[in-house]
Order: C-alpha cells, then sequence, then structure tokens
C-alpha cells in the first residue's frame, strides 16, 4: 500500500465515455487531494464533469485511468464512503424512518441497534416528529435532511454531495449549510462538495478547487480560511472572496448556471 498524508489523494485521473461509438473525455489530467477532516468543494462549468469525479470516489465507476485514493486504497464504495445526491434519492414509497434504515438493514444490524441508532440520527436532524411521513409530506430541506440522516447513520468518514442544495431556495440552503457544518464540527468528517454557488463554496470549503470546462481538471485550487464562519457571511473579505472566484470562473468563458 502506498502511503500519503492526504486522506483523499488523485493523480492523473483520466475517464472516458462512448458516445455513438467514440470514446470521450469527461476528466482529464485531475489531481486533487484534500487531507482527513477537511472540507472541499469543486466549482466548474455544467458538464466538466463534476459528477463522474464524484462517482469515481464513491466506487461507483471503475473505468478510469490514473491513481485515486481513500485513505491509501482505491475507492471501494460502501463502508466508509457515503454519497448524497441532488435529488435526494429517497424512495418515495417509505417512510422517513424507513428510508434512514435502508443502509443498516443491508449491513444486517440487529433490530434493537437499528432502531437505537435511528432515534439518535433522526433526533440529532430534528427529524423525530416527521419519522412516519412520506417524503412527499416533507419541504425540500426536510428531504434533505433525511437523506443527511440516511448517509450519517452509516458512520462515514467521508461525505461525497453532488449539488445536494441547489433545489432549495435560499433561506433554506443556508440553514441547511449551517447544519452541515455543525455535523462537519461534531464528526470531524472529510467532506468534498460539489457545487454551483460561488456564496455556498466560500461558506463550506476550505480548500475550493475550480475545475475548467470539460474535459474537465482542477484548474485552481484556493486555501480558504473563511470557511465555517457564520459571521464572516456578507462581510468584505467574504464578498471578495466571492468576486475572485466569480471573476475566475467568467474568465474560463463557459460558465453558466444550471446542472
Ligand atoms: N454515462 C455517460 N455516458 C456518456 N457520456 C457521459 C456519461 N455521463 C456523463 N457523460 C458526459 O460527460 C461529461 C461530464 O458529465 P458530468 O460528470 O455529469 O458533468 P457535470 O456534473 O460537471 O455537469 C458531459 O459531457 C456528459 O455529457
Ligand atoms: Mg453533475
Amino acid at each position: 500500500m502506498k502511503m500519503n498524508n492526504d486522506y483523499l489523494s488523485i493523480k492523473s485521473l483520466k475517464v472516458e465515455y462512448m458516445q455513438n461509438g467514440q470514446a470521450f473525455s469527461a476528466l482529464d489530467s485531475v489531481d486533487l487531494s484534500l487531507p482527513q477532516g477537511k472540507t472541499g468543494v469543486i466549482i466548474g462549468p455544467s458538464g466538466c464533469g463534476k459528477s463522474t469525479l464524484l462517482n469515481v470516489l464513491a466506487g461507483l465507476n471503475p473505468r478510469y485511468s490514473g491513481e485515486v485514493l481513500i485513505e491509501g486504497q482505491p475507492p471501494a464504495g460502501g463502508g466508509k464512503t457515503a454519497l448524497i445526491l441532488q435529488d435526494y434519492g429517497l424512495l418515495p414509497w417509505k417512510t422517513v424512518w424507513d428510508n434512514v434504515i435502508l443502509g443498516m438493514q443491508l449491513r444486517k444490524k440487529t433490530p434493537r441497534e437499528t432502531k437505537t441508532a435511528t432515534e439518535a440520527v433522526l433526533d440529532k436532524l430534528g427529524l423525530l416528529p416527521m419519522a412516519r411521513r412520506y417524503p412527499t409530506q416533507l419541504s425540500g430541506g426536510q428531504r434533505q435532511r433525511v437523506a443527511i440522516a440516511r448517509a450519517l447513520i452509516l458512520d462515514p468518514k467521508l461525505l461525497l454531495m453532488d449539488e445536494p442544495f441547489s433545489s432549495l431556495d435560499a433561506l433554506t440552503r443556508e440553514d441547511i449549510q449551517d447544519f452541515l457544518l455543525e455535523i462537519w464540527e461534531e464528526t470531524k468528517l472529510t467532506i468534498l462538495l460539489i457545487t454551483h454557488n460561488i456564496e455556498e463554496a466560500v461558506f463550506l470549503g476550505q480548500k475550493i478547487f475550480i475545475m475548467s470546462p470539460g474535459p474537465g481538471k482542477i484548474e485552481q485550487v484556493v486555501d480558504n480560511k473563511m470557511a465555517g464562519d457564520y459571521n464572516l457571511r456578507g462581510r468584505v473579505q467574504f464578498l471578495e472572496m466571492c468576486s475572485f472566484l466569480r471573476s475566475f470562473l467568467h474568465r474560463r468563458g463557459n460558465y453558466e448556471l444550471g446542472a
């Protein structure tokens, strides 16, 4: 096993897809590293390969070349890594409770262990009163919290989130960002999150990775000391960092909002 100080280490990652019988490069020469317990945010234009990158890390796409290591091991999925998608991935025919216990059941936990852990995580996320509701009976922010609960109950070491808050209104979004930071402070998880939203990147990302248009690679890495400071939102330094990112992304020419 190769030793590396970074919890997450990607070197010369390349991913190709077949499109109409032709090989198409979605990612080329991607280098990225993130120490344990840090938050990283990836921001970049639509179609530059952000989801492709997260899928490789989640162990969902083994067809890549280059080196991808999580704690020194190639991504295997499950276990230590949790992936939260934009549409939350909740099963509409299952209640909040049943959605949250899915992963526990797959791991063959006893009913007693499952019940204790589920109550604890729902309580932590303020979802206990909604345990018997179905996803359609929840607001967007509540659904997102269910998705987070379902990931956290498995006690992951790495939390991957693919544009998790993009369908939420601005206020709900800020609440859930605060909430994610509380969880991060409590658990010291390593978090890698994709966003289109510049303010979100500055608020959440201790390291901000700016990707170039496809085939995507990491064009710029910004060490961001402002991440996680509630008081900084709206302050001058915060806005300056946002405006730096905005101008950088715009200079690339292809930056656009939308998935
Ligand atoms: N399964 C696939 N087969 C072929 N092409 C794909 C597949 N998934 C994604 N792509 C293409 O790869 C590129 C990167 O996609 P994606 O990773 O979803 O970008 P992003 O998440 O940054 O918007 C896009 O051009 C997309 O059309
Ligand atoms: Mg995507």
